[in-house]
C-alpha cells in the first residue's frame, strides 16, 4: 500500500483535514459557479431589455417625425449607437463614428420585423445589434458588450483563484479543528502515561473531557479502580503469604540445627542438612524481605526521621562489609564531604545502603574499588554506591527496582539474591521522598544513586 493511502486510512488528522479541504472547494467551485451564471443572467436581461425600451422609444419617435428625420432622435443614451436606414437599405441618419464600430448589417432574405445580431467580435469589440422595421425602412440599434463580458470574464477569474486556495485553507482549517478537538485524548494519553503500580489510586478528571469522552473516562476509572483493588489484594497475599511461612520455616531451621548439633551423623547426612540450612537460611531472607516490602508499602507505617551525620552513616554500613571485601579482594572507600547532614530514618537508610553495597561487591571483579559516595549537588543531596564491576544489561535498567527483577536468574540464584533487594532499596527512597536511580555501562561499572529533595 502506498504510504499517503497508508496515513489516509490509518490518520485521523489526514482523513479530516482532506475530508475539510475537499468540502470547501466543494462549496466553493458550486456557490461560485452558481453566482457566475446568476450575475451573467441579470446582466444580459437587463441589456436585452434596454435594447427593447430603447428601441420602443425610437420607434414612437420615428412615428412622429417625418423626413428630413431630426438628429435629436440619435440621442437614446451614451451606450447605443443607432443608424436609421431606408427600405432600400440606404442609410439616412447614424450616430458619428457608427460606421467603424458597427458596419451596416447585412439582412437575411426575409428579416422579419425584429432581428438581433450578435458579433463579429474582435480583441475590443463585442458588438451586439437589434435592428427593427418602422414604416419607411429600418432602425439598427447597436451597443459593445465587451464592459460586461470584461467584468463577467474578471469575475470568473478570481473564482477560480479562490477555487484554487480553497483547498489549501480547507485543510490548514481542518488541521487545527481536529488538534483542537484531539486535545482531550492526549490528556487521556498522559494520563494512561502516568498510570504505575503504585499511583493507581488516581483518577481521571472528567470535568477536563468533553461530554462525548465522558463515558470512556468512567470505563477508565472503573477498570483503574479493578485494578487498584486488585494490586490491594495482591500485596495482602503477599505479607500473608510471608508471614504464614515465617515460622514454619523459623522452626524447621532450629530444628536442623539441633539435629546438627546432636553429633554421630554419617558425613554424607551432615553435608546434606547443610545445604538444608542454607536453603533455609535463604527462605528466611526472602520472607523477611517480602514482610518489609510490605510494611513499608503499609499507609498506617510511620518511620521516625532524624538528622544524621552522612559520613558516620556511610561508616556503620561499610564496617560489616570489611571481612568480605578483604576476601574478594576489593577495597571499598568512603567520600563524603565533613558535616553533610541529612534528615531520615538510621536503620533504613543503613539497610539501604547496605544492600547496594553487597550488589556492588558481588559485581565487582578482584582488585578494584567500590565507592561510598556522597555529594551535594543542584539536584540535592546524594548517596550513591559506585563499582567498577561488570555492569548490567542496557534492557534490565527500565524494570531494575521493581519486585523480583533479575539481570541472570540462574546465575543470581545460585549467588542467592531473589531480586528484593533493590525493590527494598526503592522503598526506602521512596519513603524519605527521594529517588533510586540506576546509571550503568557494561564493563565499565554501575552507578546507584539515591537523591534526596529534601535533607
Ligand atoms: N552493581 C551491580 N552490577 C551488576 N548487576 C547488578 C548490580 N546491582 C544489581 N545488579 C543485578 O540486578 C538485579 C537486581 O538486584 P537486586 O534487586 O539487588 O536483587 P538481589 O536481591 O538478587 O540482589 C540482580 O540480578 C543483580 O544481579
Ligand atoms: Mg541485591
Amino acid at each position: 500500500m502506498p504510504p499517503v493511502i497508508g496515513a489516509f486510512k490509518r490518520s485521523l488528522l489526514v482523513r479530516l483535514s482532506l475530508g475539510f479541504a475537499l468540502t470547501l472547494s466543494g462549496l466553493v467551485g458550486a456557490s461560485g459557479l452558481f453566482l457566475y451564471s446568476s450575475i451573467e443572467h441579470i446582466v444580459y436581461t437587463q441589456i436585452n431589455r434596454d435594447f427593447i425600451n430603447t428601441a420602443k422609444l425610437l420607434l414612437h419617435k420615428l412615428d412622429d417625425d417625418r423626413l428630413p428625420l431630426d438628429k435629436e432622435i440619435l440621442d437614446v443614451g451614451e451606450h447605443f449607437s443607432v443608424r436609421v436606414t431606408d427600405l432600400a437599405s440606404k442609410v439616412v441618419l447614424e450616430t458619428h463614428g457608427m460606421d467603424k464600430k458597427f458596419p451596416p448589417l447585412c439582412l437575411p432574405a426575409d428579416p422579419g420585423d425584429w432581428l438581433w445580431t450578435q458579433g463579429p467580435s474582435t480583441p475590443d469589440h463585442t458588438p451586439r445589434s437589434l435592428r427593427v422595421r418602422y414604416h419607411q425602412g429600418w432602425v439598427q440599434l447597436s451597443r459593445d458588450l465587451k464592459p460586461e463580458e470584461t467584468l463577467l470574464r474578471e469575475f470568473f477569474q478570481s473564482m477560480l483563484a479562490l477555487l484554487a486556495i480553497a483547498p489549501v485553507i480547507g485543510a490548514a482549517f481542518g488541521y487545527w479543528l481536529v488538534k483542537m478537538g484531539l486535545k482531550p485524548l492526549r490528556y487521556l494519553e498522559d494520563e494512561a502515561e502516568n498510570l504505575r503500580p503504585e499511583n493507581l489510586g488516581i483518577r481521571i478528571d472528567s470535568h477536563r473531557l468533553p461530554t462525548e469522552l465522558a463515558p470512556l473516562s468512567l470505563a477508565l476509572n472503573h477498570s483503574i479502580a479493578r485494578l487498584e483493588s486488585a494490586f490491594a489484594r495482591l500485596s495482602e497475599l503477599n505479607s500473608d503469604v510471608a508471614h504464614e511461612l515465617r515460622t514454619p520455616v523459623h522452626s524447621l531451621r532450629l530444628e536442623t540445627e539441633h539435629i546438627l548439633a546432636s553429633g554421630h551423623l554419617p558425613e554424607a547426612a551432615e553435608e546434606q542438612l547443610a545445604g538444608m540450612m542454607d536453603t533455609l537460611d535463604h527462605m528466611a531472607a526472602l520472607i523477611e524481605q517480602m514482610l518489609f516490602l510490605a510494611r513499608s508499602e503499609d499507609p498506617a507505617h510511620q518511620v521516625e526521621m532524624l538528622p544524621l551525620d552522612v559520613q558516620d552513616l556511610l561508616d556503620t554500613v561499610q564496617e560489616p562489609f570489611v571481612s568480605l571485601a578483604e576476601e574478594s579482594q576489593i577495597t571499598v572507600e568512603i567520600s563524603a564531604p565533613p558535616g553533610l547532614t541529612l534528615r531520615g530514618n538510621a536503620t533504613l537508610l543503613r539497610r539501604a545502603l547496605h544492600n547496594l553495597l553487597a550488589n556492588a561487591i558481588r559485581h565487582s571483579p578482584p582488585g578494584s574499588t567500590v565507592s561510598l559516595e556522597a555529594a551535594s549537588t543542584p539536584e540535592g543531596l546524594t548517596l550513591a554506591v559506585r563499582d567498577r564491576g561488570e555492569g548490567i544489561p542496557k534492557q534490565f535498567l527500565a524494570t531494575l527496582g521493581q519486585r523480583f527483577v533479575r539481570t541472570d536468574a540462574s546465575r543470581s540464584r545460585k549467588r542467592g539474591g531473589a531480586g528484593l533487594g533493590l525493590a527494598i532499596v526503592n522503598g526506602i527512597a521512596k519513603l524519605h521522598g527521594a529517588v533510586l536511580r540506576i546509571e550503568s555501562e557494561e564493563g565499565v561499572g554501575t552507578v546507584a544513586k539515591i537523591t534526596f529533595q529534601e535533607f
